[in-house]
């Protein structure tokens, strides 16, 4: 019986607030390193060989709750790296540390070669990182198509009067979004719902069109989290064949997590394993298969809960 999912709905769907896409981000930021004490920018230098992702010692508690401690992890340009656990075990918590949702008590986030005591969540799409998340946050009263649109926003650059009056930049804008948000559709085989309002489609397509505003903006990294749950065993394949199509065209690298066993072996280059926030292997599918210690912790449990789907 898995343990009802920590529920992070207001702070989550903030990060796609309208208002936070109306309002627009400034362009081209020069990100620079922070220092962990004081979140000041300090020199930074961008290691070319260096993973586009690393987390050095994180460390998050609530209250006497220990979500993570001592996490390191690497992530290599191009891979498709699972995190996997039990319920409660930090998944979704790591994932928020990445995105700047949580600010870690201890350690680094560090992203193309800049260190982080907390990444910027308001300017992730500018690092060029874009996130699904574990309880839908899709606009429901919106159609398929401005849902995916929306993921774009961040880059609306024209002035408030342009909006008003929908002239100059601003149309030029949201025809070349539309047009994208489009192409994406077509990509995902979501087309025939595009005028769709999001919320009135089933909960597999809308967990497709989640995926498909976060890759609108072809990210370098993606954040997936659980972007398989509560679907049809036919529903995961398809998805599956989805992350790794998406991976292979956009050049994204992939951060996932997901419980179904089948789903993440036949998927992933690297999997890290979490248990009551640690990090207890780390390794390829085939090792982690066969890690006693992950059995014990997790896939003994897990496969008993399997549904058998597999890709
Ligand atoms: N915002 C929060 N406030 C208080 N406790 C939290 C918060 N977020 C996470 N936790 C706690 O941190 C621990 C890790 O939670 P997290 O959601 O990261 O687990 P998970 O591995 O994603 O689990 P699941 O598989 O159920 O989604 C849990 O004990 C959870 O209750
Ligand atoms: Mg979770």
């Amino acid at each position: 019986m898995p343990l009802p999912s920590y529920t992070l709905g207001v702070m989550e769907a903030s990060a796609y607030a309208p208002e936070v896409f109306a309002r627009g981000l400034p362009s081209s930021p020069r990100l620079r390193q922070q220092s962990e004490d004081t979140g000041e920018p300090i020199n930074s230098v961008a290691g070319v060989a260096s993973p586009l992702l690393s987390l050095q010692g994180i460390g998050l508690s609530f209250g006497g709750v220990v979500a993570l401690a001592d996490i390191d992890l690497s992530v290599l340009s191009g891979e498709i790296r699972a995190i996997i656990g039990p319920n409660g075990a930090g998944k979704s918590s790591l994932i928020n540390v990445i995105s700047g949702v949580y600010r870690p008590d201890r350690g680094h986030v560090r992203l193309d070669g800049i260190s982080y005591a907390q990444v910027p969540t308001q300017r992730l799409a500018h690092l060029g990182v874009a996130r699904t998340f574990q309880n839908l946050a899709l606009f429901k009263g919106l159609s398929v198509l401005d849902n995916v649109a929306s993921g774009l926003a961040y880059k609306v650059r024209s002035n408030f009067a342009g909006q008003v009056l929908g002239i100059g930049r601003s149309r030029g804008e949201q025809r070349d979004s539309r047009s994208r948000a489009e192409q994406i559709l077509e990509f995902l085989d979501l087309s025939s719902v595009r005028d769709h309002l999001a919320g009135t489609l089933p909960y597999g397509l809308q967990k497709r069109v989640e995926l498909a505003r976060a890759l609108v903006a072809e990210p370098r990294l993606l954040l997936l989290d659980e972007p398989m749950a509560g679907m049809t065993a036919g529903e995961k394949s398809e998805m599956a064949a989805f992350v790794r199509a998406a991976r292979d065209r956009f050049a994204t690298t992939v951060v996932l997590i997901e419980h179904d066993v089948g789903v993440v072996m036949g998927l992933s280059d690297r999997i890290a394993v979490l248990d009551y926030g640690r990090k207890i292997a780390d390794a390829t599918p085939d090792e982690v298969r066969n890690d006693q210690r992950v059995i014990d912790a997790y896939l003994g449990v897990a496969s008993d809960n399997e549904d058998g789907a597999g890709i």
